[in-house]
């Protein structure tokens, strides 16, 4: 059925509130409760479940602004889409998310929210829309396989066929991976002396919370090349631009989110620079699932094991710091296999995989 016959459906842009307590505020965690169910229905896990408090910092984050407009049936919240865009010169490309509740799907609800946003992205410029969608492990051999030649998903979920209907081409499949805790203290010992014999020169430091004021510019310059030194395949980005104020503007909202990061980075003890790092968010709810974050050694010191000293140390310090969180989910992309190993190594299992989509107009 056409979007126009939708009876009853309005989408409008949401003004994202500055506090829960806040008008919009309860409109807001309606909205995150939606997000949450689709992916739990996807997934088949709430384990990527994340709280209204946790996610408005980053929907209020200024140096990575977000649009939100919301579908309605009767008042009722029925969908969301979501535009996110760069800040940095020359930026190539806007963001979008579309979710439909189930309940109303194959009405329109999605494509009417897909208008507004490529309208969206067309009034400012962007000729290049990416998005992103979960699905389980493939159960057929029907599969759609992204030009990068590794990962696949279902051709016909619905993700797929929405996708390809409306211009979009599938560039590559990140894989969502996850880890039950604890691992085995003896298997991370193993690993950690292993890894260590390679990396003389090198030691590993740790913080919970908020970046220390002395590693603010090394953190900075390390969020910088994650923007560039991950896979991307054919997806386009800008290179971020980070500084002091940005690493600490991601503290500040992992705090006002009630989340507590975790940190282990390599410094390489010549010059004393941090040459790498990994991170994971401990969620505000003590007993969640953690979400692990970025990790990152730089080019030039690759090749010590770095990245396997770093994820042991972190997964060391979670079981010390939080020994009620029961897994860790991680994403990579399904053709970087030295994280691959790195994350098989200490016992990630696949759960599921990410699509990442592009259309250029
Ligand atoms: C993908 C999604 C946004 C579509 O929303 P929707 O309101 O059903 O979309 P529309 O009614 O405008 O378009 C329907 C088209 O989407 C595809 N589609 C939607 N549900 C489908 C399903 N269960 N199986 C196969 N295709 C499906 C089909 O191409 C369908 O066209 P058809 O009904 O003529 O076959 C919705 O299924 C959803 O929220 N999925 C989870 C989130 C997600 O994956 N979003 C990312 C999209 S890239």
């Amino acid at each position: 059925m056409s979007a126009d016959f939708v009876d009853g459906l309005t989408i409008h842009e949401f003004s994202i509130p500055e506090s829960l307590e806040a008008e919009g505020g309860d409109d807001f965690a309606e909205m995150v409760a939606m997000r949450n169910a689709i992916e739990a229905e996807i997934l088949g896990t709430d384990d990527l479940d994340a709280t209204a408090k946790e996610l408005l910092p980053f929907y209020q984050d200024a140096f990575a602004p977000k649009r939100l407009f919301l579908a309605r049936i009767d008042g009722r919240i029925v969908g969301r889409g979501v535009y996110e865009w760069q800040l940095e010169e020359g930026a190539p490309a806007a963001f979008i998310e579309v979710q439909v509740a189930e309940p109303v799907r194959r009405r329109g609800v999605g494509t009417s929210l897909l208008r507004v946003l490529e309208a969206t992205a067309a009034a400012d410029g962007f000729r290049v829309i990416q998005s992103w969608s979960s699905h389980p492990p493939a159960a057929t051999d029907d599969v759609l396989v992204p030009p990068t030649g590794f990962g696949a998903i279902d051709s016909n979920s619905a993700a797929a066929r929405f996708a390809r209907s409306h211009g979009y081409q599938l560039e590559q499949v990140d894989r969502i991976s996850r880890i039950d805790l604890p691992v085995d203290s003896a298997l991370l010992a193993r690993r950690k002396t292993d890894a260590a014999s390679h990396a003389a020169g090198y030691e590993v430091l740790q913080w919970v919370g908020s970046c220390p004021e002395e590693w603010l510019s090394d953190m900075a310059r390390l969020h910088q090349r994650m923007s560039t030194d991950a896979p991307m395949a054919a997806i386009e980005f800008a290179e971020e631009q980070w500084d002091e104020a940005r690493v600490r503007n991601l503290d500040d909202m992992n705090a006002a989110g009630g989340r507590v990061n975790l940190t282990s980075a390599a410094l390489h003890r010549e010059p004393n620079r941090l040459v790498g790092f990994t991170d994971l968010a401990l969620p505000e709810v003590e007993g969640r699932p953690a979400g692990q974050g970025d990790t990152l050694v730089l080019k030039e010191h690759r090749g010590h094991r770095l990245g396997t000293l770093l994820k042991v140390a972190n997964l060391e310090l979670l079981m010390r710091v939080s020994p009620a969180t029961p897994r860790v989910t991680t994403y990579n992309a399904e053709e970087n296999r030295p994280m691959l190993d790195v994350n098989e190594a200490v016992g990630f299992v696949p759960v599921g995989y990410e699509a990442a989509w592009k259309k250029t107009v």
